[in-house]
C-alpha cells in the first residue's frame, strides 16, 4: 500500500532476535544485551502472522535481521514459514556470517533467497577489535558457505568508520573481483549505544569514490546504494549514504522488531506494539502505521544522534 506521501511501501525488515553472538562498537554496548522476558518477545507463530499481515497490505520483500537472526534457534522454521507466505516474492537475510558454514544450505532449501553478509573489515586484528569478540576466519568461512550453497547475489555490507577502515576502500572493493559479490559501504549512523565515535569516524560514501578513479556508475538496482563497477568485476560496488544524503524520499519500507513493535521509520521514536494482536488487529495497525510513516527523519551527524530510541541490535539495521 501507499503511505500518505505517495511512497509504495512493499519491503519489510523483521528483527527475529536482539542477541547477536558479536558485539560490534555501533552497534551495541559492551556489556551485551539485556535479554528481555520470553512474554514480551513475538512468539514464531506472531512473526508470521505479521509477515501475512504486512503481504496482505502489499509488501513484496521480507528481510530478516536481528541481533544476529542465525543466533535463533528456530530460524530456519521461521525462514520456511516466511518464504510460503502467499505474496512475499523475496526472502533475504542479514547476518553476520558466523553461523553459515553450518546453516547456509538449510536456508536456502528452506526459501531463504538471498543473503547479505557484514564484514568491515579484512584484517583479522581490526575484526577482533570491532566485533570485540568475532574472528575473522569465521566470518570468511561464512562468505564462503554463502556462495557454495549457490546463493547468487550475495551482498557484503561494510560499515565505512573514518580512521578504521578507509584505508581498506581499495581491498575490501577488489573483493568484487575475487567473488560474485556486491560490496557495500555504508555510512556510519550515530545510533544509542553506538560507541564512543569521534567526529573524524563519521565521513561520506563519497570518500569510497575519491579512493576507487576507476569505478563506473552503473544503473541502481531499485534498492538504496549508488551503483558502481570496477573493469572486470563480477559484481557491484554500492554507497548507501544515510548520513550524508538520507533517502526518505525513496523509503519503500518499514521494520518490526523482535519485541513486536513496528518502526514506520528506523530514526524516529514511534513504534506500534503488534505483540498480542490477533491477526485482524496487526493487519489494521499496521495500515495505519503505514499510512502515518514520517515523511523524514531528523538530521544525523556525528554530533545530532539518531532518534530511532533503540540500539541497531534492538532494530536490525
Ligand atoms: N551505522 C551503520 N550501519 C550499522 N549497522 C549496525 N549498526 C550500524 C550503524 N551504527 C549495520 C551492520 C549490518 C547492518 C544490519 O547494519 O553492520 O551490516
Ligand atoms: Fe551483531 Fe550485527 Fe550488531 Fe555486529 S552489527 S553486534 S554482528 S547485530
Amino acid at each position: 500500500m501507499r503511505d500518505q506521501y505517495g511512497r509504495e511501501i512493499r519491503y519489510l525488515r523483521l528483527s527475529v532476535t536482539e542477541l547477536c553472538n558479536l558485539r560490534c562498537r555501533y552497534c551495541m554496548p559492551e556489556t551485551g544485551v539485556h535479554k528481555k522476558r520470553y512474554e514480551e518477545m513475538l512468539t514464531e507463530d506472531e512473526m508470521i502472522a505479521a509477515v501475512e499481515a504486512a503481504a496482505a497490505l502489499g509488501v513484496t520483500k521480507l528481510r530478516i535481521t536481528g541481533g544476529e537472526p542465525l543466533v535463533k534457534r528456530n530460524i530456519v522454521s521461521i525462514c520456511a514459514r516466511a518464504a510460503r507466505v502467499p505474496g512475499i516474492e523475496e526472502l533475504c537475510l542479514t547476518t553476520n556470517g558466523v553461523r553459515l558454514p553450518e546453516l547456509a544450505g538449510t536456508l536456502r532449501e528452506a526459501g531463504v533467497s538471498r543473503v547479505n553478509l557484514s564484514l568491515d573489515t579484512l584484517d583479522a586484528a581490526k575484526y577482533a577489535h570491532i566485533t570485540r569478540v568475532g574472528a575473522l576466519a569465521d566470518a570468511l568461512a561464512g562468505l564462503h558457505a554463502a556462495l557454495e550453497a549457490g546463493f547468487a547475489r550475495v551482498k557484503i555490507n561494510t560499515v565505512l568508520i573514518g580512521g578504521f577502515n578507509d584505508d581498506e576502500i581499495e581491498a575490501l572493493s577488489r573483493l568484487t573481483l575475487r567473488y560474485p559479490v556486491d560490496v557495500r559501504f555504508i555510512e556510519l549512523m550515530p545510533m544509542v549505544d553506538g560507541g564512543a565515535f569521534d567526529e573524524a569516524a563519521f565521513i561520506p560514501c563519497d570518500t569510497v569514490l575519491a579512493r576507487l578513479p576507476q569505478a563506473t556508475p552503473v544503473a541502481p538496482d531499485g534498492g538504496v546504494a549508488r551503483l558502481y563497477r570496477l573493469p572486470g568485476a563480477q559484481g557491484n560496488i554500492g554507497l548507501i549514504s544515510p548520513v550524508s544524503d538520507h533517502f526518505c524520499a525513496a523509503c519503500n519500507r518499514v521494520r518490526l522488531t523482535a519485541d513486536g513493535r513496528l518502526k514506520p521509520c528506523l530514526h524516529a521514536a514511534g513504534e506500534i506494539p503488534l505483540k498480542g494482536c490477533t491477526p485482524e488487529e496487526m493487519r489494521e495497525r499496521m495500515r495505519a502505521a503505514i499510512w502515518q510513516k514520517p515523511a523524514c527523519h531528523a538530521a544525523l551527524s556525528a554530533r545530532e544522534h539518531s532518534l530511532a530510541g533503540r540500539a541497531m541490535h534492538q532494530i536490525g539495521g
